[in-house]
């Protein structure tokens, strides 16, 4: 998997000999929509079940330019492409009837694909017994994002498919409710089971509920419809290729202590919500606690069934009572003012320079790739919500030099994120 994270680096020259012309006006749809006839649930934000699954990658912000409207959602998305879909079965749970779902957050509703009877269900492709609670399904409709920045958005759907997790695990601290990550998935399966085509995959899954370990259904009977996502699809035959090669899991680590983070309930469901990226920053040091306390929540436990090691390195810009420097794990790497390095690496972007801290997630585990991305996505989405809940703002940067970024930490590995805070 080196290989495809190698061929998908920015280099100086590459970002500058690229002959990629974005075609604006032709981009792909951002939702996919199921044909009315499909029965719905609306959610409705008084029902605290529909408010759980609601805060999963749903529309919170519009925006608007001249003759264009955005939505924007709970979860960040390189360049608001959002290529992740949400679906979810659901057995047990009041408020809902018991089937498997997909989430329209353009509706705000969930579209229901299949009924579900007792002795079926997904769990047989996460080889767990009967789950009573949901088991959520993240796939990616990876054309709405190679539309713009082509192989490298393979990078892009794991991060943001980590993101649509980091929303799912904040709803879950927010409801009180455990939750584990399998990314052992039959994915083949499973794609066949929802028929998608080759535009659309699954990368992970997150069971909220209760194993009932005398209980093990069997697999769907019925093939579901699936539906176009894109409006147009062209293929990416190297993405194909990537997701294949590391769909299965190698050597596996698995995590089941659960993170913590003291948070008044009301402000941390409005960080949910109003999470966004800062665009600029007007410079002003973040306070050493609340860097420290971002740290702290990005690195608690991420429960799953593959736990790779993700590092973080910060490059303290501006932290009142902390020295310039690069920092990792509590020591300094190198001490001095590397601001305008952090800008310039991550392609010249003010928003690397002019932040408190911008990091970068190193990785170094090229057998379990797709787990990896989405774990820095993870990570990613935390220090986002932390980082709105304690005041300050927060960006995700996709693009950067990846190996000047390297040389400059004097790490080995892969460089899988960057990520500015600060005011
Ligand atoms: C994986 C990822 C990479 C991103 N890369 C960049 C980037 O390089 N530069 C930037 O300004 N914003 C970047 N963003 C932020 C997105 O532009 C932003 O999430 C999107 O426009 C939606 O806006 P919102 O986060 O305010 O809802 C990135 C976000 C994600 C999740």
């Amino acid at each position: 998997m080196l290989d495809y994270h190698d061929k998908t680096a920015h280099t100086y020259r590459s970002v500058r000999m690229t002959s990629h012309r974005i075609d604006w006006d032709n981009p792909p749809k951002p939702f996919k929509l199921y044909p009315e006839h499909f029965p719905r649930i609306a959610l409705d934000a008084k029902v605290p079940s529909h408010r759980f699954v609601m805060l999963v990658g749903g529309i919170s912000a519009q925006k608007s330019y001249p003759g264009v409207t955005y939505a924007l959602r709970t979860n960040p998305s390189a360049g608001a492409l959002y290529p992740t879909e949400a679906y979810v079965q659901i057995r047990n749970e009041e408020g809902f009837e018991d089937g498997i779902y997909h989430v329209s957050p353009f509706e705000n509703a969930l579209v229901r694909l299949s009924d579900l009877n007792e002795n079926e269900g997904v769990e047989t492709f996460l080889h767990v017994k009967k789950i009573k609670g949901f088991i959520f399904l993240f796939s990616a409709l990876y054309y709405r994002s190679s539309w713009k920045y082509r192989t490298r958005a393979f990078r892009y759907c794991l991060l943001d498919t980590g993101h649509m997790i980091g929303t799912l695990e904040a709803s879950c601290l927010l409801f009180k409710r455990d939750y584990r990550i399998c990314y052992t998935l039959d994915k083949e399966d499973l794609n066949a089971l929802f028929a998608f085509g080759n535009e659309e995959f699954f990368l992970s899954s997150v069971i909220v509920g209760k194993e009932d370990e005398t209980s093990s259904p069997q697999t769907l009977k019925t093939v579901l419809v699936s539906t176009d996502g894109t409006g147009r699809f062209e293929a990416d035959l190297r993405i194909e290729e990537a997701y294949r090669a590391t769909c299965m899991l190698r050597v596996r680590q698995a995590q089941s202590a659960m993170p913590f983070f003291a948070f008044d309930r009301e402000r941390w469901a409005q960080a949910i919500w109003k999470r966004r990226s800062i665009r600029d920053f007007a410079q002003k040091p973040l306070l050493q606690e609340q860097f420290f306390e971002a740290v702290r929540f990005a690195t608690e436990p991420i429960p799953s069934d593959c736990d790779e090691s993700v590092d973080l390195y910060a490059v303290v810009n501006r932290v009142s009572g902390m020295e310039q420097g690069v920092w990792k794990a509590g020591k300094y790497v190198q001490k001095g003012d590397f601001s305008k390095d952090a800008g310039y690496l991550c392609l010249e972007q003010a928003l690397g320079e002019e932040s408190g801290v911008t990091f970068f997630l190193v990785g170094d585990d090229a057998q379990n790739y797709q787990a990896m991305m989405q774990k820095a996505g993870i990570i990613g989405h935390r220090l986002y919500v932390s980082a709105t809940y304690l005041g300050f703002g927060c960006s995700g940067i996709g693009a950067y030099y990846d190996d000047e970024v390297k040389a400059f930490l004097q790490c080995k590995g892969m460089i899988l994120y960057a990520i500015s805070i600060g005011y």
